[in-house]
């Protein structure tokens, strides 16, 4: 089944383009996006004052992703919360809270036990989900599902990147009927979003080999830090945890604004970072912010590898590599970035001959709690 792919998780990895484009796909009209799924639920997204988005692991990231989304497009303020944090303390939740839940399975144990907290509490819930007729949805008022195709390999990857797109548009979707994101806008997102799969084809195809280099030379290293700002964070967060799961190497992803509050001293000649270099189109202060950051960790003899835009080449005098992704606009930046961390994972995990889809200790669905 795995089509002469060495593991699922390369398989996965290629069915990346795929993943997004039938996402998208039957969810966009003239430029705007409508999801039938939703046909008749606009009262979920009227009159709420708050959105939860509660998930586990990889799935929580993308949920950090879709909180600039939903923010932006629908002007609802957003927390995201781990699923199993959420239930063990008193949440400020009623009928005006929707509480967005995200799972690849639709089975996590975690998962579910939240929403259906969430339920008893009165609040409004909706799933995001890879799997039809799940738990999850079924215990949901309504659900999206993301269309990445049965996934395999435990370490997660074209779901995540799926559910990013389905974060984006529900974002749109609820802009549209809040009202709160204008049409020429909705439009230009929309161009963003159907442009992604040619993108990250692109990055597969331009960097895979490299990327894969990279991993070689890196075989025997003991510690990975990856730094990111704005939705560069999460996808940190990603990197790390996609390092930890399948390559077993300790990996810790930062905010990048943290540094100086304290992992700079983790920093000693030698210790790879990743960071994540925002486009200096959407903001030439991130931009500037992220390059000082770089600075500050090369001064400290760090081994710097970038991921940044094509042409920027603001990066190119303090960086030992720069991975090159197309450019995109600011939240869909996240969806190209993460590929060159998950082959970066898989290949380490490779040279270091490890099993990359049945990593030990780690079940694909953790239906307990
Ligand atoms: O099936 P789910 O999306 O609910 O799973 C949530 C997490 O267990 C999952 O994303 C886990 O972190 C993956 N192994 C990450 O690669």
């Amino acid at each position: 089944e795995k089509g002469g792919w060495p593991s699922f998780m390369a398989k996965e990895v290629a069915e990346e383009p795929d993943a997004v484009a039938n996402t998208i796909r039957g969810r966009v009209q003239d430029g705007a996006v409508v999801i039938p799924e939703l046909d008749g639920s606009d009262e979920l997204f009227r009159g709420i004052d708050r959105i939860i988005i509660t998930a586990c692991g990889t799935a929580s990231y993308a949920g950090m992703v879709g909180k600039y989304a939903l923010e932006q497009w629908a002007r609802v303020p957003v927390d995201v919360e781990l699923a199993h944090e959420f239930r063990y303390r008193d949440p400020v939740i009623g009928e005006n809270t929707l509480v967005v839940s995200i799972s690849q399975s639709g089975e996590t144990m975690d998962t579910l036990m939240a929403v259906k907290y969430a339920r008893e509490r009165g609040a409004r819930t909706l799933s995001i989900c890879n799997t039809q007729g799940a738990t999850i949805p079924r215990e949901s008022d309504a659900v999206v599902y993301t269309h990445a195709g049965p996934e395999v390999a435990v370490a997660s990857t074209k779901a995540f990147v799926a559910q990013i797109t389905a974060l984006l548009l529900l974002g749109l979707h609820a802009g549209r009927v809040r009202g709160t994101v204008s049409a020429a806008d909705a439009a230009a997102a929309v161009a963003d979003l159907e442009a992604l799969p040619a993108k990250i084809a692109k990055v597969l195809a331009d960097e895979q080999a490299h990327v894969t280099q990279l991993a070689g030379w890196m075989a025997d290293t003991r510690s990975v830090l990856f730094l990111g700002r704005h939705v560069g964070y999460p996808i940190a967060l990603e990197g790390a945890l996609k390092l930890k799961e399948i390559s077993y190497i300790h990996a810790e992803g930062f905010a990048a604004g943290e540094l100086k509050h304290g992992p700079i001293a983790l920093i000693e000649p030698g210790q790879p970072v990743f960071v994540l270099l925002p486009s200096p189109r959407h903001s030439a202060l991130l931009h500037a912010k992220v390059v000082s950051n770089i600075q500050e960790i090369r001064a400290r003899g760090a081994r710097v590898i970038v991921i940044a835009e094509e042409g920027d080449a603001a990066v190119l005098p303090f960086a030992d590599e720069v991975i090159r992704i197309p450019l995109a606009g600011a939240l869909f930046e996240p969806i190209l970035a993460v590929v060159p961390l998950q082959i970066f994972a898989m290949a380490l995990a490779t040279a270091k001959g490890l099993d990359v889809d049945q990593p030990r200790n780690l079940a694909k669905s953790v239906t307990v709690e």
